[in-house]
C-alpha cells in the first residue's frame, strides 16, 4: 500500500474552488497508490456488474473480472441472485470463462461441480484423499445488491447499503424510469491512463470545444449545470429539440458517483459506465447501453446513432487521457489550478478523493 507523507496530508486539504489546486501528479502515477485505490477505495465501495435481466432464468449466470477479482453471478433455483468468487476450491480454476446458463457450475480445469448455491457436489476421483470434506469447499460469496434492476457487488462486504449509495438518482431523473431499461450492448475500451485521469476528464465540459469539435457542433453544453451532492456529482442540461443526435427531447443527466461509476441518463436511455483500473497507468472503461424502446426497428436506429457518437467521443477522450498520463509522468508537472467556471466537477471529484485518502491516512477507515 501507499505510504502517506506529510506532503500528501497537506494535499488532502479541501479548499474553496477559487483557491484550489488539482491533486498531485504522483496520486495518478504511483504503483502503490494504484494498490491503495483498488483495495481500499474500490473494493470497499459498490462496483457495477450488470443487470438482473441478463440472468433472467434460474441457472443463468454472468462472468466478469472486476479490479482483478473474477466473479460469477448466478440466478439460483429460488430466483435469488448470488455472486461467487469464480475461483474453484481445488486449484483455483474458473467455474466458467463466459456468461451462460447451467444447472450446475463445473470447473473448466478438472470438472469439480458446484450447485447454484455454491456448494461442492462433485469432485471426480477424490476417493482416498484423507480429511477431505466437501463442506469445506464452498465457493466464497460476495455481497450483492440491486438498484432498480442494476446489480452491484461490494467485495469488502461493509459498504453502506446500495440504496443509500445511489439515493436520490431515481427521484431526480423523473419522469425517466430506470426500471424500464433493457440491456442492449456492452462496449469495453482499454485506456493507457490512470482511472482518475479518465474520471477527471468526464467531470468537465471545458475540453469539449478543443477535443470534441464534432460534438461541440451538435450539442450545446453551455446550459449545463454542475450540482454537487456529496459523493455524487450531477452534470445536468437540456437536450435542445428532437433534432439532437440522441433523438430525444427533455434533459440529460450525467451522474458521477464516487468512486468510479458514471450513469449517463437520457429519456429512454441509460449508459452505465464503470472505470476499472488495471494498474497505475491503465484502466478499462466499461460502457453498458440500456434503452427502453421495445420496437426493434426504432431501437436499432436510435442505438446505432447513440453508439456511433459514443465511440467517436470515447476515442477522442482516450487520445487526450493517454497524453495527460504521459504529462503527469513527465516529471515537469505536479499540480495545477482549477477553472471556477468550468471545472467544478473536477474539483468535487478530487475533493471526494481527498476525503477518502484522508480517512485512510488518519485511520478513520
Ligand atoms: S481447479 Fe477446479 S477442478 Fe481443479
Ligand atoms: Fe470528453
Amino acid at each position: 500500500m501507499y505510504q502517506w507523507t506529510k506532503r500528501d496530508l497537506d494535499d488532502m486539504e479541501v479548499r474553496p474552488i477559487e483557491q484550489a489546486e488539482t491533486i498531485p501528479a504522483h496520486w495518478f502515477t504511483h504503483p502503490d497508490m494504484d494498490k491503495t485505490d483498488r483495495q481500499l477505495i474500490l473494493a470497499k465501495s459498490w462496483q457495477y456488474v450488470g443487470h438482473e435481466s441478463q440472468i433472467a432464468r434460474p441457472g443463468d449466470y454472468l462472468v466478469d473480472d472486476i479490479i482483478g477479482r473474477p466473479i460469477l453471478v448466478v440466478r439460483n433455483q429460488s430466483s435469488d441472485i448470488l455472486c461467487f468468487s469464480n475461483v474453484c476450491r481445488h486449484r483455483g480454476g474458473p467455474l466458467a470463462t463466459k456468461s451462460g446458463s447451467a444447472r450446475m457450475l463445473r470447473c473448466v480445469y478438472h470438472a469439480w461441480t458446484y450447485n447454484l448455491e455454491g456448494a461442492l457436489v462433485g469432485a471426480p476421483k477424490f476417493e482416498g484423499v484423507e480429511n477431505f470434506n466437501k463442506q469445506d469447499c464452498t465457493l466464497p460469496r460476495y455481497r450483492m445488491e440491486s438498484y432498480e434492476g442494476f446489480l452491484f457487488v461490494n467485495f469488502s462486504g461493509d459498504a453502506p447499503p446500495l440504496a443509500q449509495h445511489l439515493a436520490g438518482i431515481k427521484e431526480t431523473i423523473k419522469p425517466i424510469n430506470l426500471s424500464d431499461m433493457r440491456f442492449y450492448k456492452r462496449v469495453v475500451y482499454e485506456v493507457s491512463a490512470n482511472w482518475k485521469v479518465y474520471i477527471d476528464n468526464y467531470m468537465e465540459g471545458y475540453h469539449i470545444l478543443p477535443v470534441h469539435p464534432g460534438l461541440a457542433k451538435i450539442l450545446d453544453v453551455s446550459g449545463y449545470k454542475t450540482t454537487i451532492e456529496g459523493s455524487k456529482v450531477l452534470q445536468y442540461g437540456p437536450l435542445a429539440g428532437e433534432d439532437n443526435p440522441y433523438h430525444t427531447g427533455g434533459a440529460a443527466y450525467y451522474y458521477q458517483v464516487f468512486p468510479n461509476l458514471m450513469l449517463n441518463i437520457l429519456p429512454g436511455r441509460v449508459q452505465m459506465n464503470s472505470i476499472l483500473p488495471i494498474d497505475a497507468d491503465r484502466c478499462l472503461t466499461v460502457f453498458d447501453f440500456f434503452f427502453s424502446e421495445t420496437d426493434v426497428a426504432k431501437l436499432d436506429i436510435r442505438a446505432k446513432d447513440d453508439l456511433e457518437i459514443s465511440d467517436v467521443v470515447q476515442k477522442e477522450d482516450i487520445w487526450i487521457c493517454e497524453l495527460i498520463q504521459k504529462g503527469l509522468k513527465s516529471g515537469t508537472y505536479d499540480k495545477g489550478r482549477i477553472c471556477v467556471q468550468e471545472e467544478r466537477g473536477v474539483w468535487a471529484f478530487q475533493n471526494n478523493l481527498r476525503d477518502a485518502y484522508r480517512n485512510l491516512a488518519t485511520g478513520k477507515n
